[in-house]
Formats: C-alpha cells, sequence, structure tokens
C-alpha cells in the first residue's frame, strides 16, 4: 500500500508526535563504551534500591502468576486510601503515572480543547494533549526566580482552558511551588478547569515550608494530585502510578482506564511500600547526602546549580543584564525534548 493512502487513515494529531526515545540500558552502554562502571543518573531513579517489604510482598504473588491481576487493584487502593486518609473511591492508580497523565488527557481533552503547561517541565503532559488533538499554551517559568508567575497563569486562561498542568518539586528544575502560589492556584483558578499537579519527587522534599496540593483535596474545585512509585519507593521497572482526586473525576477516569492495567506484582509491591517508612526515610536521607556532596563539588568548580527539592537538580542558568525571557529561554534549551530523551 502507498504511504499516501496509508496517511489519510491516520489521525491528524499523530502527525504532530514524534516516537519517544527512551535511555539505553546500562548493558548497552557499557558494552557500546567499554566502560566497566556506570553510574546511571538519566532517569531519577532511586540508587538506594527498592524497598525490601515491596520485594517481599512480590515473593508472595510468584505462585499466582498463572491468575489475572485483581482489576480494581483493591489492596493497593485500600493500603494508597489509609496512607492519604480519603476515601478509596478518591484513588486510580495507573501504570507508571506516565498512564495517569494519559488517563487524564484521554478523560478530559480533545480537539479545540486547551491545556496549560509552564517550561521547562516534564514532556509528558504535552505528549498526551496532542494525542487527544488538544492545543498547549507553553508559558515560561519566571525568568528571575524560576518560580511560577500565578497572575500570568490565570492570565492564559480562556474558555476552552479544561486542565492547568504543573509540577512540584518541577522536572527539571526542583524547585517547589511555594505555598502562598500552590493556594492562589486552587483559590483563583476557575473550578472547572481542572488543576493537575505532578508530585512525582514529593517524597524527596526536606523544604518545612512545602505544601502538597493533595492538602486541598476537600476543596471545592476539580483538582488531582499524582504521585509515583518509580522514585523514592524504588519500583521504577514495575510501573505504578496513581492519583489522588475528587470520587467523580476518579469514576471517569476509570471508564477509561484499561481492566487489568497494573500487574499483580506491581500491586503487591506498590500496596507494601506506601507502609514502608523506613526505606523512604533511608533514601531521602541518601538523597540529602548527595546533594551535600555535589553541592560542595560544584561550588568548588564554580558551577551554579539550582537548590533541588528532589533527587535531580539542574545547572543555574546565569541571567544577563536587562535579558528576561529569551534568556530563559535559551538557558533551558539544553533540557532534552522528545525525541532526543526527557528528563526523567
Ligand atoms: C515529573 C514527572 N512526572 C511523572 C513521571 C513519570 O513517572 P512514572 O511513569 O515512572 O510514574 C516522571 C518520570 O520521570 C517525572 O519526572
Amino acid at each position: 500500500m502507498e504511504n499516501k493512502t496509508l496517511e489519510k487513515q491516520i489521525r491528524p494529531s499523530v502527525f504532530e508526535l514524534t516516537p519517544y526515545v527512551p535511555a539505553k540500558p546500562v548493558e548497552e552502554m557499557r558494552e557500546e563504551l567499554g566502560l566497566s562502571r556506570i553510574v546511571k543518573l538519566d532517569a531519577n531513579e532511586n540508587a538506594l534500591g527498592t524497598s525490601p517489604l515491596a520485594l517481599q510482598a512480590m515473593e508472595s504473588q510468584m505462585g499466582s502468576l498463572n491468575r489475572y491481576p485483581d482489576g480494581y487493584f483493591q489492596g493497593l487502593r485500600r493500603a494508597l486510601a489509609k496512607h492519604w486518609h480519603v476515601d478509596e473511591e478518591q484513588v486510580i492508580a495507573g501504570n507508571g503515572s506516565d498512564e495517569v497523565l494519559s488517563l487524564i488527557a484521554q478523560t478530559f481533552l480533545g480537539e479545540g480543547d486547551e491545556m496549560i503547561v509552564v517550561d521547562p517541565t516534564f514532556s509528558s503532559y504535552e505528549f498526551y494533549a496532542t494525542i487527544m488533538g488538544a492545543r498547549v499554551i507553553h508559558l515560561s517559568l519566571e525568568p528571575d526566580t524560576y518560580g511560577l508567575s500565578v497572575d500570568g497563569l490565570l492570565g492564559a486562561v480562556t474558555d476552552r482552558c479544561k486542565i492547568v498542568c504543573v509540577c512540584t518539586p518541577n522536572n527539571p528544575t526542583g524547585l517547589l511551588i511555594d505555598a502562598a502560589s500552590m493556594e492562589r492556584l486552587v483559590r483563583e483558578l476557575p473550578k472547572d478547569v481542572l488543576l493537575v499537579v505532578d508530585e512525582a519527587y514529593f517524597e524527596y522534599v526536606t523544604d518545612e515550608r512545602a505544601v502538597s496540593a493533595a492538602e486541598y483535596l476537600d476543596e471545592d474545585r476539580l483538582l488531582l494530585v499524582s504521585r509515583t512509585f518509580s522514585k523514592i519507593y524504588g519500583l521504577a521497572a514495575l510501573r505504578v502510578g496513581y492519583a489522588l482526586t475528587s470520587k467523580a473525576v476518579a469514576g471517569f477516569m476509570g471508564r477509561v482506564r484499561s481492566p487489568f492495567n497494573i500487574n499483580s506484582l506491581a500491586q503487591a509491591a506498590a500496596a507494601a511500600a506506601i507502609g514502608d517508612e523506613a526505606h523512604r526515610e533511608a533514601s531521602r536521607a541518601m538523597n540529602e547526602e548527595g546533594k551535600r556532596f555535589l553541592y560542595g563539588k560544584l561550588k568548588e568548580l564554580g558551577v551554579p546549580y539550582l537548590p533541588t527539592q528532589a533527587n535531580l537538580f539542574s545547572r543555574r542558568p546565569e541571567t544577563p543584564p536587562g535579558c528576561g525571557k529569551c534568556f530563559l529561554k535559551r538557558a533551558w534549551s539544553s533540557v532534552p525534548a522528545r525525541p532526543t530523551g526527557r528528563t526523567g
């Protein structure tokens, strides 16, 4: 069949996409580069390893791999609801938080709808919105503080805007949305615009002033907080993420979700990991130690950096006088986008 004939059959939004090119596996790099030791930092994983309680829980599933997983992931849902003091129906899990982001886009977005993101940030928000044919409005972080301009964001919301997507701590800056800005977003964005707050790295946060959007789940507005087991819990290979939201939003996303999206090993591991406070603490402490080491070395080298609240961090761009936004764009141009590989 001619390519032109095939192209007529493909949805227009697919032409906007470039396939994701993942980072090479360590084994492949080792062979390719002839290196004996590789320290892998490119996916912001937990170098301490997996929660031991999660490993134990997986063992318990080994005898029943011939069975389909629990399609409602009830054990995991129960564990998450208990951990967060929310109703079980407010929890929805995905095959990685990437799938959660995909479910959000599939549930809310269509042709002509708009979603706002604030660059630089994680690339999946745009990816899934684009698949659905929605328009992604790109705002920029403040050129001087790399913080979020709430006024800028509020001003960019049109009647067509269905989602505002923010990330705290942000990938790639590692910076938090400060408490006052979070409160303003929750209270001042139109209630029917879904505020998505991606908190993939929040368990690494040590700043006592930090506020999770989960504190606002009772507010009368559309709000969804996304978390993952891929980072501090050391379960990236198993692919589990989840969202905390209202029962109604979780219900609609549940209609879109494929029946067995979380496998049995992942369900058991994640349900155990959420209660593994010791592993979470040890991972956070190791990250803090790593940060201190790196900050010290970077200072010695005279390399400016942003003080991160996550397990990733960025070089601090040096602001040349009198050049605001254009500089910000240039400074972040080193942040890779699809298809050369996203950060994270
Ligand atoms: C900010 C952010 N959100 C979400 C994800 C997706 O993580 P996962 O799909 O492994 O849960 C990542 C991955 O790096 C990330 O950096």
